[in-house]
This record gives C-alpha cells, structure tokens and sequence, in this order.
C-alpha cells in the first residue's frame, strides 16, 4: 500500500503513515501564479493500492481540485485501486434543496469525485443520515464518537444537541456511553443571514455539567448561542464535543471569549498554529483511519 497526501492536512496523513508503518508517498503540488495546480506523482505506483488523504476543508474548491488530480494522477500511473481519505467532506450542508433555485451542490461534488476513477471512500461524521446515499462507489463512513467516549465524564453530566438535526447523533452517544440523559435545544438559522438563535430547551440541565455535542464548529455561533442558554437554563458548566473544527471567519475569538469551558474536536481537519486557542483540545483519527484502510 502506498500512502499519499494532498496539502490540506499532512499531519494527518503523516500520523496514518505512523500507524501503519508506511513511509508516506511523494507527489508534487506546484501552484501556478493564476492559482492553478499541477500534480505529478513522483513514486511509481504501478500494481499498487493507494491511499490519499484529503479533506476537502475550506478552501473547499483548491481543496477538491487538488484530490481530483492527484486521483487523477494515480490513475494514469497505474494504481491498482485509489482510496480517498476525504475525512470532512466540503459542501456537505448544501445536500438538498432548501429553496427554490438552489443548487445540490454536494452532488455535484460527489459526482465529480466519483468520474475521477476512485475506488473507494472514506469520509467522518457525514453531516446528514441520507448522505451516503449519494455515492454508487463504495463508501465507509466513520464516526469520532466512539473518541468521544473515553474523554466524556458520565458524573452529574448530561449530553445536548445544539439542534434538532443532532438528535440522531446525540441518542448514539447516549447508547455508547450506557444511555446518558440528554437534552435538546431548538436552533433557528436564518438562511439568508447566518444568523443563529436558541429558541428553547427540552431537558433539564439544572445543575449538571452540559456537553455540547455536534458534526462541525463553523463560526462557532451555534455553540456560543447554545451555551448561553444552557447557563440560562441553570447548567453549572459548558463544554463542546464536534468532530469537524471548521473555525470560519473569527470563531476563535468568538469561542475563547464565550463562557465554554472546553472544546473538543478532532483533526478530520488541519487546525493551523494561529486558530487554536487554551481551551481547545484535538483527538486524532488516526488511528481509526489506519483500522479501516
Ligand atoms: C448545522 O446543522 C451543523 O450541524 C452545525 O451546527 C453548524 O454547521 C455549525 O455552524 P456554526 O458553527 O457556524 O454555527
């Protein structure tokens, strides 16, 4: 097996290369000056299983266009088959049509991936149940809950799904961790602003300890709107579990100034030196990608 890594998250792929003993495989990226990328795979691939390791993270476009000739790439050297590690998939929010005239453009992407001559994917925490749907190719759809688990304190604790769209999420957490109570907020987004507000709770969280839990932390407005609720609500603490650190626009500033205490996510995405923050803490997938290839 040959390990490759596009560059929008080589720790990773450098730790998956650790995990699996695989010295990482060599691809040249050059950026033209018009921002166009040319891609040459420098090992010989021929007969063999390859990996590549991509997020399509933002910038989500050079991000795909980079996996795309990089599939492209093995392709025509050779590859046996090409898995694409695409541990947070761009566009996953656009996957149906939530106004007239909108584009699907998560399907667009997925349909562009899957003419690439891929033979499988990998991808984590899909950010709705009908999602999967979407690919005719093989897809192996992981979750970082089960990472979850072990960094959660059962004790005068409950779990909180900032919206009604995580409840699926937050009820398998429940399971995994022996049927945890949780509570749910009501999120309202206007879909032309941005904008975010908790409307309301179900669930009593008086006194306990809240564990946010969802897929992704964009701007982090869900989080910091839901936390404040939660306070209101008669919680003694916040912290937030999200398996994707998106961290657009100036959530750092926006979650070291809230009053969560802590934020766990995971490295399906490269978190850069400058957006992390005291309170913020990263798992790796690592491990868990290298079981599964
Ligand atoms: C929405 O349904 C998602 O599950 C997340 O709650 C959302 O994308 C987070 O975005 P933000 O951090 O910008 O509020």
């Amino acid at each position: 097996m040959k390990i490759f890594s596009g560059s929008a998250n080589r720790p990773l792929a450098q730790k998956i290369s650790k995990e699996l003993k695989i010295p990482l495989g060599k691809v040249e990226i050059f950026t033209f000056a018009d921002g166009e990328k040319r891609i040459r795979i420098l090992d010989k691939v021929l007969e063999e299983d390859c990996v590549v390791v991509q997020p399509t993270s933002p910038p989500a476009d050079s991000n795909y266009m980079e996996l795309f000739f990089i599939i492209d790439g093995l392709k025509r050297s050779g590859a046996r088959s090409i898995t694409a590690v695409i541990p947070y998939l761009g566009y996953q929010r656009q996957d149906h049509i939530f106004r007239d005239g909108e584009a699907v453009s998560l399907e667009v992407v997925v349909e562009t991936l899957q003419s690439t001559g891929v033979s499988k994917i990998m991808c984590f925490d899909l950010h709705s149940i009908k999602i999967p749907e979407l690919f005719r190719l093989p897809l192996v759809h992981l979750s970082a809950l089960p990472l979850f688990v072990n960094h959660i304190k059962k004790d005068n604790s409950i779990l909180v799904s900032p919206d009604m769209g995580g409840i699926r999420r937050i009820k398998e957490l429940s399971e995994l961790l022996g049927n945890m109570p949780y509570a749910v907020i009501e999120k309202n987004r206007d879909l032309a602003t941005g904008k975010v507000e908790a409307v309301d709770l179900s669930g009593d969280v008086k006194g306990k300890t809240a564990i946010m839990v969802d897929d992704m932390i964009s701007t982090g407005r869900t989080m910091v709107v839901g936390s404040k609720l939660l306070l209101k609500k008669g919680a003694k603490k916040v912290l937030v579990f999200a398996t994707h650190p998106v961290f657009s626009d100036d959530s750092k500033e926006i979650l070291e100034n809230s009053p969560i205490e802590k934020v766990v996510v995971c490295d399906t995405i490269n978190v850069p030196a400058e957006k992390k923050f005291k309170k913020l803490e990263i798992i790796s997938i690592s491990g868990l990608v290298a079981k599964n290839l």
